[in-house]
């Protein structure tokens, strides 16, 4: 591998990162005050952790203030954030200044409209800058923000709005994408008008010209609100752990989990791992390409990079639109200096060919990053040597929503990398390899990961649920965190990370729960039964394969039928690749649905499937392949 770029110069050396991790180990407190400093605490923390008591119990802070103001008297005209709409020539440049106002007036208005500590606010958007500053103004005002992405259903929209009880929701006129328009609004009146909901202000931003229906007494436009406010804003003292926000993310049951983050632990966390792992420095210009939606978006767009005084680059399009090199014309015309996105995106790019990449200047890209899903060996090899010339750390980084932020990554200069492996925990993290038993399993072996110990990301719980937090993942192997991936340790103590060991399906970096699309095809009284089930894809990295039993075997259109209620119910980002309509599902003996033999048959395997004696029903097994085979033809 040629030498690195004379413009990178990371901050860490393996020998650091060694002590930093020696030290974790050998004093936790005392690593994790000395991590808290990084922040700006109204009150210090004399409380570091505890089991009863969580993060930096007796410390007071506010997160907004730590994004926004704290810079002002230092870099008040340092660009914080660049916008860069669809068209190249639209762009928008905030300094920390502008932005600081610009929230103040959010936070403002949100005031204003009655919210208080403690509310939730709703936030449905494209990717304009009013999604950063209503998180931010959230912040500032204690209210939780509540993040829905952009592709939920309206009916998805109505359940995460009932779960939260957000008194006040903000989405746009429409979503741009080319000459396409996104009906956002429109998306959220039907979610509002789904079921009685405690929203009573639905706050409007005007992305086009487009007019939109608006609803007397319920519907305000922002812009005029946010000229009228006031351009300063008291920020709320906030406890450590008072939440900051709440995002949903999918698991093993149907219901989504809205889960919640402390504002100290998150902080610390997220500020801690951004300039760690992305060796951030003055002047980077960083580009997260994840939507605010998803929790990269929170902690790698918003507030890690924010909290440290970054400049963040924004951009409102989709990668290959509206030609296949404008990614990197982003990277190019910005000076882009790290660059975050996931391998479903570098697999799209990669089949536009190396002439695209290659004809633009990217010498600015010093550290490069992937998260979301396992990277192949060829695309890690192909955005190391293609896009980074070879000269750019890759940090491959998992983590999880409940984590808050990375946990295993390479970090540029100390922690040397290996194609398409995760490799080593940060400073303070332990993850552990446990058998089915939850035993411990040391050396080169895989498993199921688990983290073992504290720190200062981890989700405080889940939303009016604490059980569930605690049987999801601190039950199913007592004394551990368990993370619902698997893993491989190598004799390096590298971690690779193999995939969910539950039943959440990876579409495209994107969670879904096998439970959720079965509940969504349950809505249709038609389906008497169904079962999702993950499948490689070669540009989504999983697809969904869903068998569906109907209750009139000569009931015609199921395939759409089944379409339409997962579009309906979860929204089209989960539309599976094949429906396929099959008789019965394999069954065991006590009426269990067999996932992994389904999983086979919907991969293409038409032998090997073991021992079928012990299925109810194992004449079910040739007719569900010949379905299949012949749903692939
Ligand atoms: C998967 C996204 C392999 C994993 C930050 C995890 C990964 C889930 C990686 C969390 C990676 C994330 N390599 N798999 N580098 N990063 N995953 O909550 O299955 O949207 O449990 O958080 O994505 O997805 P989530």
């Amino acid at each position: 591998m040629s030498a690195p770029d004379p413009h990178v110069s990371p901050r860490l050396t393996p020998a650091d990162h060694r002590a930093l991790s020696d030290e974790a180990k050998r004093d936790p407190q005392a690593y994790w005050r000395k991590v808290a400093q990084r922040l700006d605490w109204i009150e210090w923390p004399n409380k570091i952790h505890d089991a009863t008591n969580g993060w930096f119990a007796d410390g007071t802070l506010n997160a907004s203030v730590n994004c926004l103001d704290r810079h002002l008297a230092t870099r008040g005209d340092q660009t914080a954030l660049i916008w860069q709409g669809e068209e190249a020539d639209n762009i928008i440049r905030m300094t920390y200044r502008d932005l600081h106002e610009r929230v103040c007036r959010m936070a403002n208005v949100l005031r204003e409209e009655g919210v208080k500590r403690g509310d939730r606010v709703a936030i449905h958007l494209p990717g304009v800058t009013e999604g950063i500053v209503a998180m931010l103004a959230c912040a500032r005002i204690g209210a939780m923000h509540v993040v829905l992405f952009g592709g939920f259903s309206a009916e998805a929209i109505a359940d995460r709005l009932a779960d939260s009880g957000a008194v006040v929701a903000i989405t746009a006129n429409v979503g741009r994408r080319g000459a396409k328009r996104i009906p956002f609004k429109a998306t959220m009146d039907t979610a509002l008008g789904l079921r009685p909901l405690s929203v009573r202000r639905l706050l409007v931003v005007s992305v086009t010209d487009d007019s939109v229906p608006m609803q007397t007494g319920r519907d305000a436009a922002l812009e005029p609100l946010l000229e009228a406010a006031m351009p300063s804003c008291d920020a709320e003292t906030m406890s450590a752990n008072d939440p900051l926000f709440l995002l949903y993310t999918s698991g093993s049951t149907g219901k989504p989990k809205g889960i919640v983050h402390g504002t100290g632990g998150y902080l610390t966390w997220a500020s801690y791992t951004q300039e760690m792992v992305f060796d951030h420095q003055p002047g980077d210009i960083f580009w997260c390409t994840a939507d605010i939606g998803w929790i990269t978006g929170h902690s790698y767009v918003v507030y890690g990079p924010l909290a440290n005084g970054g400049t963040i680059l924004l951009f409102e399009g989709m990668p290959s639109s509206p030609h296949p090199g404008r990614w990197w014309d982003v990277i190019e015309n910005h000076k882009v200096t790290t660059f975050y996105t996931s391998p479903t995106a570098i697999r799209a790019l990669m089949r536009e060919g190396d002439d695209v990449p290659d004809a633009r200047n990217l010498s600015t890209l010093r550290v490069l990053g992937t998260v979301g899903e396992p990277i192949s060996h060829d695309a890690w090899t192909w955005f190391h040597d293609v896009i980074g010339k070879g000269r750019c750390a890759l940090v491959d980084t998992w983590w999880q929503t409940e984590t808050g932020g990375i946990m295993i990554s390479p970090i540029p200069g100390a922690v040397k990398e290996k194609p398409a492996a995760a490799t080593l925990p940060l400073p303070g993290i332990q993850p552990v390899l446990v058998d089915e038993k939850g035993a411990p399993i040391d050396g080169a072996a895989e498993g199921v990961l688990c983290i073992d110990g504290a720190w200062p990301g981890r989700a405080l719980t889940i939303w009016q649920d604490d059980g569930l937090f605690q049987t999801t993942y601190l039950k199913p192997y007592p004394g551990h965190y368990f993370t619902g991936d698997g893993a491989r340790r190598d004799e390096e103590g590298y971690f690779w990370i193999t995939g969910r060991v539950d039943d959440v399906i990876n579409v495209s970096g994107h969670r879904i729960g096998s439970a959720e699309i079965e509940d969504a095809l349950a809505t249709d009284h038609a389906i008497a039964e169904s079962a999702a089930i993950g499948v490689p894809h070669d540009l989504k990295g999983q697809g969904i394969v869903v068998y569906v039993v109907p209750r009139d075997p000569s009931a015609a259109e199921m395939e759409s039928r089944a379409v339409k209620a997962i579009t309906a119910k979860v929204g089209r980002y989960a539309v599976p690749e094949r429906v396929l309509v099959v008789p019965d599902l394999p069954k065991t003996r006590s009426g269990k649905n067999v996932r992994r033999l389904m999983r086979k048959i919907a991969c293409g395997e038409t032998e090997g499937f073991g021992d079928l004696s012990t299925l109810a029903n194992p004449d079910i097994v040739p007719t569900l392949i010949e379905i299949a085979q012949r749903a692939t033809s």
